[in-house]
């Protein structure tokens, strides 16, 4: 497709119809053009394709339900979340989707978001490198992404309307810097705006975000659709930066932009440039003319390997785990939600499984055997007495226990916040039950996000599975027989008690406002920063096996830092480890977290085998967004490096001094060709990242493509290009991905 000249020979009222969803789950089609129509499905963990106008969300087309955010997450794996995109991607195209709608990426903020199970992290590096690995995984099909949801969605109260009332600092640093990451290193093919406020103006209206950061700044070169209904006023919409709303409302969608160009309201250069983005993503999405089936098979064993590398042992008293059929003795298992399970959210992201494996019916294959008792409903909140003694009966007469626990169905959903992070009545009162007739309970969690555990000191061992998808059986017995070595960390915090965390006095109070009066201070970095106990510390994850840290070496410069240490198994069986690299700022005199997440990765480790790890620190790694002067900034001073295997457990840790003083500025997407092409090692960089990758035979005619005898562009001799910034290249057509990749090079520590 020519989009200019497409975009040329749209009349005003087709122009109004693609910038405004057909229904539900379809743009509109242009058939005098050829302009086809886009099919966008949810997402996250699944896809949910609805064939039908119905509402009825849980009415889809069978698909894989991998696990929920919470629980992939916790693999804190980068190549599996690839992975997890791939398969997603030849799912949808298989289904003739076009974009799928995730990932989730929002902070999870406060421990009562209701939709804290469909979402990454409490950190955002974690959310940021899982969501790039993920969104590259998909688009590496040919089917786009919606990174949602697009910003400080942190609360379903009142979402439509509540105000998340921050600092720039705040926003920057914790409820931006996610989407950031994604954007800048996997280029995604749309961003969903989501429905509130953030300091009062409209997400969907907010030019500031849309335009000045999101486009400006990070230099995004996608399309921008509105959250389901989260449009007020599309004409101011379409002003502020949006370009889709969804799902539009039919013909009167169409008017009221046609009306709003005839009145001056909106501009229809500003009009032009949404539809631009949207026929560029009509190109760049296609729908894949020859669906073939994919394999279920297979794609639920992804399933399974993807919740075996991301289920977390908490805890593991005396080796209570793994069982097996030779240590097992007599083995009870208590819980309804072993036979019913909880492996999924509710809400948009529920999937219609494939093939669901409960725990009861995985249980045979594991080579365990073991009575079931049901000992309380998911029905109801009050013990049963009957239930209750049966189970109890049992667990006096068993060597082993393992009680399956989880919050029902109905108390955690998209759409509202949870009140109260406990188990439900029964299900406490009959672990505590359970626990004095019996020291040998594992308990099983299936919960959306964390839980309070009175118990905890009480049980020899927990498995905390989380939503585990359409595998969850097979996945529980591979961790628990030690079949699969666990190496699932948590990527958010158990604190003691919900009124540890500091909203708890404020969280959903409000109606219109969100206070997030405790600023960066979220999450770890508040419990770490007032040394608070916790239940169960960020990164926490136990293995079978054990790894030892050493041989720390700091290196820095100008640019940043380079970091090197080793890990050895010294256990006797394989298993993965997932380093952590934490910085502290003591160079800075704004307040700062005790420690920050800068690095982290997962690496299978033979017993007896050592591995060296090395993570790169660039300037932005040492920055904090200084309010005052509205840029990122980076302190001449000391620092700590802590290597550790959560923010509680520090292995190694070094001091180091940084001098930034004479850094050369960092480059960005501000930074003029002319610099780069007068300072040798960037113009080199410049030479194999950018330029070499857009003279290759297969791509199309660009800004690069005329180069002078030496293979040099002729554009470095041009002084109206030298006198253009990187963005303006982008805007010209440069593709942003080189150009990314050269500034993250750029300012890499050499
Ligand atoms: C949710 C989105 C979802 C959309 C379409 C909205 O209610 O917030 O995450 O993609 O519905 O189902």
């Amino acid at each position: 497709m020519d989009i200019e000249k497409t975009l040329a020979a749209l009349t005003l009222p087709e122009k109004a119809a693609l910038v405004s969803g057909k229904d539900n789950w379809y743009t509109a089609k242009i058939d005098r053009l050829n302009i086809p129509a886009l099919m966008m499905t949810d997402g996250p963990s699944g896809l949910r394709k609805q064939t039908s106008t119905t509402n009825d969300i849980n009415n889809s087309v069978k698909a894989i339900t991998y696990p929920a955010a919470a629980l992939s997450a916790s693999s804190w794996n980068t190549d599996l979340f690839h992975q997890l995109g791939e398969h997603l991607g030849v799912e949808a195209r298989a289904e003739q989707v076009n974009i799928l709608l995730g990932p989730g990426v929002n902070m999870k903020r406060s421990p009562l978001g209701g939709r804290n199970f469909e979402y990454l992290s409490e950190d955002p590096l974690v959310a940021g490198k899982l969501g790039t690995a993920y969104v590259q995984g998909v688009q590496s099909k040919g089917v786009g992404v919606s990174v949602k949801h697009f910003a400080a969605n942190n609360r379903e109260n009142q979402r439509f309307t509540s105000s998340s009332d921050m600092s720039q600092r705040t926003l920057r640093e914790l409820y931006l810097k996610a989407f950031e990451i994604i954007v800048k290193n996997a280029l995604p093919e749309t961003l969903m705006v989501s429905y509130n406020r953030i300091n009062g103006v409209l997400n969907s209206q907010n030019h500031y975000l849309l335009r000045d950061i999101l486009r400006d700044e990070w230099g995004f070169h996608g399309a921008v659709m509105s959250d389901w209904g989260a449009v007020a006023n599309h004409a101011a919409a379409l002003s502020a930066g949006l370009d889709l709303e969804m799902p539009g409302k039919g013909q009167p969608s169409v008017d009221e932009i046609v009306k709003a160009i005839e009145t001056g309201e909106l501009d229809e250069g500003t009009l032009n440039k949404s539809v631009r983005h949207l026929l560029h993503l009509i190109q760049n999405c296609p729908t894949n003319p020859h669906p073939k089936a994919y394999d279920h098979e297979a794609h639920h064993a992804f399933a399974r390997k993807m919740a075996d590398d991301s289920i977390v042992l908490l805890k593991n008293h005396q080796n209570e785990l793994p069982l097996t059929p030779k240590n097992q003795g007599k083995l009870v298992i208590v819980g309804e939600l072993a036979k019913h399970p909880r492996f999924q959210g509710s809400g948009s992201s529920h999937v219609n499984p494939t093939k669901l494996v409960t725990p009861l019916d995985a249980l045979a294959d594991s080579g365990l055997s073991a009575d079931y008792q049901q000992g309380y409903t998911l029905d109801d909140s009050e013990t049963d007495d009957q239930l209750a003694s049966d189970a109890i009966a049992a667990a006096k007469q068993a060597d082993h226990v393992i009680v399956f626990a989880g919050y029902p169905e109905k108390e955690e959903s998209e759409g509202f916040d949870k009140s109260a992070i406990l188990l439900p009545e029964n299900q406490t009162e009959l672990i505590g039950q359970l626990t004095k007739v019996n020291t040998h309970i594992t308990v099983v969690l299936q919960n959306g996000s964390v839980v309070e555990m009175p118990w905890v000191k009480n049980v020899a061992a927990i498995v905390e599975t989380y939503l585990a998808g359409e595998a969850v059986g097979e996945a529980t017995w591979d961790i628990i027989t030690g079949k699969v070595n666990p190496s699932g960390h948590l990527a958010e915090t158990f604190p003691l008690k919900l009124a540890d965390t500091p909203m708890a006095p404020t969280f959903g109070q409000d109606p219109h406002h969100e206070n997030y009066s405790e600023g960066i201070f979220m999450g770890y970095r508040y419990y770490d920063t007032h040394e608070m106990r916790v239940l169960f510390p960020f990164g926490h994850g136990l293995s079978y096996t054990t790894f030892e840290y050493g041989n720390l070496v700091t290196k820095s410069d100008a640019h940043g830092a380079t970091i090197t240490f080793d890990v050895t198994n010294t256990g006797d069986q394989a298993g993965k480890a997932v380093p952590q690299l934490y910085v502290a700022n003591h160079a800075s005199h704004a307040p700062m977290p005790t420690k920050e997440l800068r690095g982290f990765t997962k690496l299978s480790i033979d017993p007896g085998e050592t591995k060296s790890v090395t993570f790169h620190l660039n300037r932005r790694d040492f920055s904090w967004w200084r309010e005052r002067v509205h840029r990122w900034q980076a302190d001449t001073g000391d620092y700590e490096v802590m290597i550790g295997e959560s923010s509680h457990d520090i292995r190694v840790q070094s001091k180091l001094t940084m001098d930034f003083e004479n850094a050369p500025a960092p480059v960005t997407l501000e930074t003029y060709l002319a610099k780069v092409v007068t300072d040798p090692r960037l113009r080199g960089l410049f030479q194999r990242t950018v330029v070499a990758p857009l003279l290759q035979p297969d791509v199309p005619q660009n800004l690069f493509s005329e180069t002078d005898a030496d293979h040099q562009p002729l554009l470095f001799q041009s002084r109206m290009y030298l006198n253009m910034p990187l963005r303006a290249l982008v805007a010209l057509g440069t593709p942003a991905k080189p150009l990314n990749d050269f500034i993250q090079a750029a300012n890499q520590s050499r």
